[in-house]
């Protein structure tokens, strides 16, 4: 029938996977459209916690079938490892899991690539996850990608050796050491367990689905800040992880699409390299790094935190046609006796909505917006409407400056933390 999609509205890591495995069970299908194991989507039942970089994140709820589409990059070996934990949990994943045969591979050798690239651009690292995301998309770009699909080719090695063989002249022009035999043959043990997984035309699988009446939900990942083209750039990943990345990376039309949900916390946080311009670099983002346990869920690197940043908020929500908002971790701003919101930049004495162009090379000074903190565990109410009023003014605020509705509270990392403003209108 229609595809709704869920993605990331600032520099990922906004509670997408929290979000979309409480809704899965209102869904056919949850489709991965785009990134790779850069991703770490958490999800947290019955106190224990899943965190899944490729496996879409409606794996551990019964109803949905879950779609890994064509615009995603897939590390085998990471993907074999996610599949064996959550076989080792009891999970069916061999019923409820499809890849698209589009899907690119991420080799070793983009991975040593990755990391050799890094290492050259000294100070100017991007702050990559060093999973192998950018030579990946480089390749499938420069149409010498390695396709899951290939792996039932006869001539698969064959295509793997020339790619290879690419990729180590490539590397001379580093002075980087690495020893690739390791990496290979846990690469190749990785390949022959994905053969024996569900590889599909994952673009008829689902447009055959909408034209039998089911519903999707498409993945994202990442976040709009960190999007090829609308983010931070260069300081950005190597996919389209906004709404028109669901087109690309699923193949579906964009007259399918009803819902843009648009995923944020309270505040904001960056891993890696880059401008952020509302960062908190002193005790006070320290404090909401502790208590937010803002620490990487694929790298473990400690996040950067800030206010929240309503410009680039509102700018989000102009790329993705968001419909609807999700807010998460208002909880983590409980104890704050102000909470402040950035409403403007200023660049050379004038203010102005609107991010700039080049966000690296220009100066920008956040003007910030106090509003009154609510001092009170939000994790003790079960209803919107019961929410605390100086709660409530915050999110008024928060939803006139940017013109649309925040439909869904998340007040804590498990499964059943999340309040609904009316009934959401979603699949
Ligand atoms: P994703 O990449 O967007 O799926 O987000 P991550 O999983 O990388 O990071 C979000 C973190 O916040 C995870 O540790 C979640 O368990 C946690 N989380 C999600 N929503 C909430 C919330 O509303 N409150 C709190 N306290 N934690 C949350
Ligand atoms: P989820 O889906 C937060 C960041 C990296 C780096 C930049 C480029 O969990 O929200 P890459 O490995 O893609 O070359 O890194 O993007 N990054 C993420 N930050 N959440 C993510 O995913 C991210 N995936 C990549 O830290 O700054
Ligand atoms: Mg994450």
């Amino acid at each position: 029938m229609h595809v709704d999609i869920l993605l990331g509205l600032q520099w990922g890591d906004e509670g997408k996977g929290k979000i979309i495995d409480y809704l899965a069970p209102q869904y056919d299908i949850i489709a991965r459209f785009q990134g790779g194991p850069n991703a770490g989507h958490t999800l947290v039942i019955n106190g224990e916690k899943t965190v899944l970089h490729t496996v879409p994140s409606g794996i551990l709820q019964e109803r949905p079938m879950n779609v890994i589409g064509n615009g995603v990059v897939i590390d085998p070996v990471t993907l074999k490892k996610e599949i064996e934990n959550l076989l080792a949990k009891g999970i069916d994943v061999n019923k409820r899991l499809f890849i698209s045969k589009k899907a690119h591979f991420i080799l070793p050798t983009h991975k040593i690539l990755d990391a050799a690239s890094e290492a050259a651009k000294g100070k100017e690292k991007i702050g990559s996850t060093l999973r192998g995301i950018s030579p990946t998309y480089m390749d499938k770009t420069g149409r010498n990608g390695l396709r899951v699909g290939d792996i039932l080719s006869t001539d698969f090695k064959n295509i793997y050796g020339r790619i290879k063989e690419k990729h180590l002249n490539l590397l001379k022009i580093y002075d980087f050491e690495y020893e690739l035999n390791e990496l290979e043959s846990t690469w190749f043990d990785a390949i022959d367990f994905v053969r024996s997984l569900n590889l599909i035309d994952s673009e008829y699988y689902l447009n055959n689905a909408l034209s039998a009446g089911k519903n999707i939900l498409a993945e994202g990942a990442q976040g709009t800040m960190l999007d090829i083209d609308f983010g931070t750039y260069p300081y950005v990943t190597s996919s389209n992880t906004i709404s028109s990345g669901a087109c690309n990376g699923l193949g579906i039309a964009p007259g399918k699409i009803k819902e843009v949900i648009g995923i944020a916390k309270a505040y904001c946080t960056r891993v890696g390299s880059g401008p952020f311009p509302t960062e908190l670099d002193n005790d006070l983002g320290e404090q909401i790094r502790k208590i937010g346990g803002e620490f990487g869920a694929t790298t473990g690197r400690p996040r950067r935190t800030g206010w929240i940043d309503l410009p680039a908020l509102k700018y989000a929500i102009m790329v993705n046609g968001v419909t609807q908002i999700a807010m998460t971790k208002s909880d983590i701003l409980n104890d704050f006796e102000t909470i402040e919101a950035c409403t403007e930049y200023e660049v050379d004495g004038v203010l102005s909505q609107q991010i700039p162009y080049d966000l690296v090379n220009t100066v920008v000074k956040p003007v910030y917006h106090q509003l009154c903190g609510w001092k009170t565990d939000l994790r003790n109410f079960s209803s919107y409407d019961d929410l605390p009023e100086t709660f409530l003014g915050y999110l008024q605020f928060v939803e006139e400056y940017l013109g649309t509705e925040v439909t869904m509270i998340s007040t804590g990392p498990e499964r059943e933390r999340l309040l609904f403003k009316k009934a959401a209108s979603i699949a």
